[in-house]
């Protein structure tokens, strides 16, 4: 089955002078690769194997939450040709992008089966042929799937690496204007013809063999996951010490060798790639004989940074048995209905050990968080049903209506005022003065108020996060 979306141009038929571009599929990074293609003027082909997901296409459904991403798909419809026929993409493009999903294997190496699954179906054509891998995969994987090409008589299809660096929420200007594009080849020719794909784009292009361009992607990837976990560690110690990791945050990054960004603190990193990035660079180091002690260390930081909000609720409420508590936001970052690795998984998993009762909401990711959530959590459309007679209310995702929160109607319907912000969102003057009892990551706690049930708890002597002890 194959379609044109606007029923126009007949296959294999490419008007115009730049190259038709072949996108093997259609998830985030294929779907925002092939609309970005499109407004550059390229012919693109995008095939996946997922019959509801082309047939959703082809309806002009655009199954994936990225902001521009549906307006760019409908105005480039006429550029855009969605199959489910690999072959129908062979006949018309010269050069394949790959962007199909590398996640997480049990052994937390990345899961290559549908990179391999796609260069098998490359049929043994004589036309020189460029694979350009856009999936995230281990450092030596062009130089495996070059031993294959060769093995198969497959000399002529090139092969390079050019990684992503979309963040979601944001993707689309992330490749308008890219901080660089970075191109891996071991043939000159087929590095030239990505990088000539790229015309228009005002971007440092960097040139490199094919595992350097490999290892640019994690190293990046597992550095800025460095950062968050360094600053969510700092954040900690200010809470211990009575620093403000807002002031320290940014007086650090005026320094340009720091610079400010990813240094905001808050429950955790989560999201489809530094988790499953991290792990794979770890593991990719492992397997190769070498310990890379630095990514332990950041993977446990983030995920104690996900439990410490549950300490900082029994501080004020005592045992959480019977408590009411709403998450607020359950994607993993705002502008998506990405759930993977959200922080408000683990919490929400917590939350029900500890015999909380939780009412979850979110603006777009309800669906789907659904599957992955306890059923006893209830799934609220508003934030104000959310809260209604809650003893605790946490922002989990930084979403502009949380920054928003019409904190009079939210003191009056809350039965206990705690606000717990996971994501230093919220105005802590205004939160305050609202009259309720305030905890961010890494400030000065706002106000002490604490329940007469929390007083009587042994735990609660505590401070609500881990004391240093001396060496
Ligand atoms: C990330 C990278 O930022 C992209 O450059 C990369 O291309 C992408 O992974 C990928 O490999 O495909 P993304 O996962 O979409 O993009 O999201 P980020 O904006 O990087 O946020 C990741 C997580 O870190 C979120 O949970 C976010 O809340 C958290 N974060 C981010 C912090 O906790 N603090 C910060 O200062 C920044």
């Amino acid at each position: 089955m194959s379609q044109h979306v606007s029923g126009s141009a007949p296959v294999g038929v490419v008007r115009g002078s730049k190259p038709a571009v072949g996108v093997m599929g259609a998830g985030w990074v294929g779907l925002v690769t092939a609309a970005c293609f499109a407004e550059l003027g390229h012919h693109v082909f995008v095939r996946d194997v997922d019959e509801k997901r082309i047939d959703a296409l082809l309806a002009g459904h655009v199954p994936i939450h990225e902001p521009g991403l549906t307006e760019l798909i409908h105005e480039y419809r006429d550029q855009l040709r969605f199959t489910l026929d690999p072959a129908e993409l062979l006949a018309a493009a010269r050069i394949i992008f790959v962007c199909v999903g590398t996640p997480s294997t049990r052994s937390g190496d990345a899961d290559l089966s549908a990179v391999w699954r796609l260069i098998r179906e490359i049929p043994r054509l004589s036309a020189p042929v460029t694979l350009v891998m856009k999936s995230t995969v281990p450092v030596g994987t062009g130089a495996k799937v070059r031993a294959e090409l060769d093995a198969w008589g497959l000399e002529h299809v090139g092969y390079v690496s050019n990684p992503e660096f979309l963040a979601e929420g944001s993707a689309i200007r992330d490749v308008r204007r890219p901080s660089r594009i970075v191109i891996g080849s071991s043939d000159k020719n087929h590095g030239d013809a990505v990088e000539a794909l790229y015309a228009g784009v005002d971007a440092p292009v960097r040139r490199t063999d094919v595992a350097s361009a490999e290892m640019i992607k994690y190293a990046s990837n597992a550095f800025l996951a460095t950062k968050i976990s360094f600053i969510n560690e700092i954040a900690n110690v200010c809470e211990e010490t009575g620093a403000d990791v807002a002031a320290v945050a940014d007086g650090m990054g005026l320094d340009e060798r720091i610079g400010p960004h990813f240094l905001h603190p808050g429950v955790g990193y989560g999201g489809s790639c530094f988790p499953k990035d991290v792990a794979a660079l770890k593991q990719l180091a492992g397997n190769s004989g070498y310990h890379f002690e630095l990514l332990n260390a950041v993977i446990e930081v983030n995920e104690l940074q996900k439990r410490r909000v549950l300490t900082k609720l029994v501080w004020h409420l005592g045992p959480l048995r019977g408590k009411r508590v709403a998450l607020l936001g359950l994607a993993f970052k705002p502008n998506t209905n990405d759930v993977r690795e959200a922080a408000s998984l683990v919490l929400a998993s917590r939350l029900v050990a500890e015999g909380a009762l939780v009412r979850a909401w979110d603006p777009v990711a309800l669906a789907e968080a659904a599957p992955l959530l306890d059923e006893d959590v209830e799934l609220c459309a508003d934030v104000l049903d959310a809260v209604d007679g809650a003893d605790a209310a946490i922002v989990v995702t930084e979403w502009p209506e949380l920054r928003n929160l019409p904190l009079a109607e939210v003191r009056r319907v809350m039965r206990y005022p705690l606000i717990v912000d996971g994501r230093n969102a919220l105005d802590a003057d205004a939160v305050c003065a609202a009259g309720f009892a305030y905890e961010a990551i890494g400030r000065p706690r706002q106000s002490t108020m604490r329940s007469a049930a929390a007083t009587s708890d042994r735990r609660l002597t505590m401070r609500p996060y881990l004391r240093l002890e001396p060496a």
